[in-house]
């Protein structure tokens, strides 16, 4: 990474980024702010200036603070002083070297974030290996497991030799696939229709200590030719390398396994659904992965085609005519199998996230799988998800390949993390939305309301990678009254620390002290406005608006937004009473707006064109990427290529399109390039093979070119768009455009709702003015 990106990076060296940069110094005061206390934090975000210190850091004796450039150092009497609780602490022998001149890394100005790579003594000489285990669902059509197994024969080769892999195949039973013999397939079968236990299937598996019974398992004509079945007496060799082998060996046995699998057996009437046991068949390899390595980094791949029917997790019936749940029937409460599946999960959930084990998700199919039943365990534990419609589209494969490929982008795949954090007194934490749990360690630091992953000052991150990111809501305590001690400090300060395993086994402590500025009074003050992140106020209030929809009963999405719309433009506005001509907005504020306008209509509010498992997919991307890239699903990017000028930025408005234009539209999840009409009638005549239309056909290339770049760094692979004007896929760029050309003057808007429907940008804003100046 170069200096200059990281000087125009606006997460900095620490990877945070707040709503507020300039705090109110009582509740109150934060309540007029309208907009809440949060921050955005990256915990291990890379960046090329993060030092990297071979020892264990120092910590405060009362608070367990680490040492930060902000702590006062008395060099004479080697005595630092913690800013968090103001413990003066002893510096240990070894620094007793320290000096003005000669000053440790960590207590630097500008390395606020310091990572300690902790030697551990029980791991050094056998640094743990992570654990693979792959769920593979085989109720699907031939040719979908075929691209299916391609896709893991593949993944298979880019697993670190040191790595355990394990293989669990799924449709009516779940088979898990002992790896101990090259030759011959012996698989255990577990009924998709039987509740498992993390000790049944020890039992089962003949992994439980002192165990040695096992018993017959399953029956029925699901078997594929030439398996083997264990009655589970006398197992050659026991144990858990029977199921789990180094990626050296086992990558090549469950390459042969795969080739003999086939399509589930187990036969579907005409009008029925596949009898697919999603649930259980998660439920045995969380099992299976649990006994093979205790306390190690391991994650379970699932690879699922299609809804689970069987069992528990189950999300629909057997019958066909029986739909699956839409958002209709969920605000109606009239979907039968859906909280029971939650439940089920969250359970699972709670087993996998104290063992340290993640769950990634690989949804391909038409129809929905569950993405919103299993949300609560791939948030929970920090899991990958990738939602496409096949496991031919590159969408899947791509994403697939991307996270075991050895690249030098890869994704950085961590395990075990824990974050903590500390606060100044009188700054409480409510909770974290994003992919993490909470630990519910209560401390001085946390609040009594909670949101999203509360009630503590730890969280556990089973799975966590380079771009993960957490929203961190907070809260002020203090009332009005001044301090009794009247020493106020002018500095906040909050100190997370994160302890990781890195993919190369290593342990990791990751420490990122910041401060900002309290703002004292009740006046709107320049600082205060000047602090203002408008880009990291809509992401945030993008998620808790999602939050807010999953979890709170009769939540009115778009009243919420507007009422707090209008609310903090009436603050922070520039305008006479009942003026709405003399409006005007600072600049740190005159985006926010239209992101608002933007979100009331994105797929995170606007749920009913998507299905839940679509809203349950876009809500967990954007809950865990940057703020950047979280802007650009609330509010797409849109550039416009044509002749005699360089690409630039359009307005996302119709009024972009033009007959000879070409716009690509970036809405993250896809990426849509868009012919004019009369571009797309030269390219249909073949004018960009002519020699003297060069400046054509390099007209035509450069927005794929330009999207290319935006596909090969995204994870998940986003969905490439090519469309025309008129064409029936040029939807994908309409339903992301401002309709400024349907022009809605119908004003039948109640005081606190700008508008219900869809309107355009000019009249929302007009409304917005109107409303902001009323004197209340
Ligand atoms: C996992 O993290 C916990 C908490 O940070 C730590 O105590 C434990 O040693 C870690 N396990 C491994 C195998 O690194
Ligand atoms: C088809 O589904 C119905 C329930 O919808 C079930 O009663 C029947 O047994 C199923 N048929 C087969 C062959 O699984
Ligand atoms: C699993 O299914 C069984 C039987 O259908 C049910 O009794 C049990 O409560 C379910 N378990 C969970 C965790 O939902
Ligand atoms: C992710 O982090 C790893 C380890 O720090 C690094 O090697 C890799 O280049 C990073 N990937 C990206 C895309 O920054
Ligand atoms: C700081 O964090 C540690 C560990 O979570 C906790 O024990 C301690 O109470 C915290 N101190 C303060 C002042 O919040
Ligand atoms: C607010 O605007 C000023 C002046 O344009 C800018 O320097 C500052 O970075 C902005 N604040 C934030 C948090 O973006
Ligand atoms: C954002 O997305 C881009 C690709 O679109 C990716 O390279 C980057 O790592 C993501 N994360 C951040 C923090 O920008
Ligand atoms: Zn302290």
């Amino acid at each position: 990474m170069s200096t200059e990106m990281a000087n125009t990076d606006p997460e900095g060296i620490d990877g945070v980024r707040m709503t507020w940069n300039a705090w109110p110094r009582t509740k109150v005061e934060a309540s007029k702010c309208v907009i809440p206390i949060a921050a955005s934090i990256s915990p291990i975000r890379p960046h090329p200036h993060i030092p990297n210190n071979p020892y264990a850091p120092l910590r405060c004796k009362t608070c367990s603070a680490v040492l930060n450039p902000f702590c006062r150092v008395d060099f004479s009497a080697l005595i630092w002083i913690c800013p968090f609780c103001f413990q003066r602490n002893h510096f240990p022998h070894h620094y007793s070297g320290i000096s003005e001149t000669n000053v440790p890394a960590e207590l630097y100005p500008q390395y606020t974030t310091v990572e300690y790579a902790v030697p551990n003594p029980d791991t050094r000489l056998n640094p743990p290996q992570p654990v693979y285990v792959f769920v593979l669902d085989t109720c699907m059509i031939e040719e979908e497991l075929k691209y299916a197994k391609l896709a893991l024969q593949q993944a298979l080769e880019f697993i670190p030799e040191n790595a355990l892999v394990g293989f669990v195949s799924f449709g009516t039973q779940v088979q898990v696939h002992e790896l101990g013999y090259a030759d011959i397939s012996k698989v255990y079968v577990f009924q998709g229709s039987k509740e498992m236990t993390r000790e049944d299937v020890l039992d089962q598996l003949g992994l439980l200590a002192g165990v040695a019974n096992g018993r017959r398992m399953g029956g029925g004509p699901g078997f594929q030719k030439g398996v083997v079945q264990l009655q589970g007496q006398g197992f050659p060799n026991s144990g858990v390398s029977r199921f789990l082998l180094p990626a050296s060996e086992g990558a090549y046995i469950i390459h042969s396994r795969l080739e003999e699998l086939g399509v589930d057996l187990w036969p579907v009437a005409p009008g029925n659904r596949s009898l697919r046991c999603t649930g259980v068949a998660l439920s045995v390899a969380a099992g299976l992965i649990c006994a093979c390595s205790p306390g190690t980094g391991g994650r379970i791949v699932a690879l699922v085609g299609g809804p689970c029917t069987e069992g528990n997790g189950s999300i629909v019936s057997q019958d066909l005519s029986d739909p699956v749940r839409s958002h209709k029937d969920l605000d109606k409460d009239s979907a039968l199998y859906f909280r029971k599946a939650v439940n089920f999960y969250e359970e699972l959930s709670k087993q996998m996230v104290s063992q340290g084990h993640v769950l990634d998700l690989f949804a391909s199919a038409l129809d929905q799988v569950g993405v919103a039943e299993m949300k609560v365990i791939i948030e929970r534990t920090g899991g990958l998800v990738v939602l496409s419609e096949s496991f031919g589209h590159s969408v899947f494969k791509d994403s697939f390949k991307r996270v075991f490929e050895n690249r030098e982008d890869s994704l950085g795949l961590s395990y075990n993390g824990t974050l903590e954090m500390n606060c100044s007194k009188d700054i409480k934490i409510q909770g974290i939305i994003g992919p993490c749990t909470s630990l519910e360690k209560k401390g001085p630091a946390v609040a009594s309301t909670t949101i999203g992953q509360g009630n503590t000052n730890a969280w556990k991150l089973c799975g966590l990678d380079n771009d993960t990111c957490l929203t961190v809501l907070f809260d002020i305590s203090s009332s009005d009254k001044p301090d009794h001690s009247g020493n106020l400090n002018p500095q906040l300060y909050i100190q997370t620390l994160t302890s990781y395993q890195s993919i190369d086994g290593q342990s990791k402590l990751r420490v990122t002290t910041i401060t900002r500025r309290w703002i004292e009074g009740s006046a709107v003050s320049e600082e205060l406005m000047q602090g203002f992140d408008q880009e990291t106020a809509a992401v945030v209030m993008a998620r808790l608006t999602s939050y807010k929809m999953e979890t709170e009963e009769t939540f009115d999405a778009t009243r919420w937004l507007d009422r707090n719309l209008i609310r903090l433009c009436s603050r922070f506005g520039d305008y006479r009473k009942d003026d709405p001509t003399s409006f005007s907005l600072n600049p740190n504020f005159s985006l926010f707006p239209q992101f608002m306008f933007n979100l009331r209509r994105s797929p995170f509010v606007q749920v009913f064109n998507n299905s839940p498992d679509e809203t349950a997919y876009f809500r967990m991307m954007l809950n865990r990427e940057s703020i950047t890239n979280a802007t650009v699903m609330i509010q797409p990017s849109l550039i416009s290529y044509s002749f005699n000028s360089l690409p630039s930025p359009a307005l996302l408005d119709v009024a972009s399109i033009s007959a000879d234009r070409i716009l690509l539209l970036d809405s993250y999840f896809s990426v849509v390039i868009f012919h004019g009409i009369t571009v797309a009638q030269w390219r249909n005549m073949g004018y960009q093979n002519q020699p003297e239309h060069q400046a054509f056909s390099q007209l035509l290339q450069a927005p794929h070119d330009d999207a290319e770049l935006i596909i090969r760094d995204r994870f998940p692979a986003p969905r490439l768009v090519v469309c025309d004007q008129h064409g029936s896929q040029a939807r994908f760029l309409l339903a992301k455009l401002n309709p400024s050309a349907t022009y809605n003057s119908d004003v039948g808007a109640g005081m606190d709702v700008i508008f219900t429907d869809d309107v355009n940008l000019q009249v929302f804003l007009e409304h917005l003015q109107r409303l902001a100046v009323q004197s209340s």
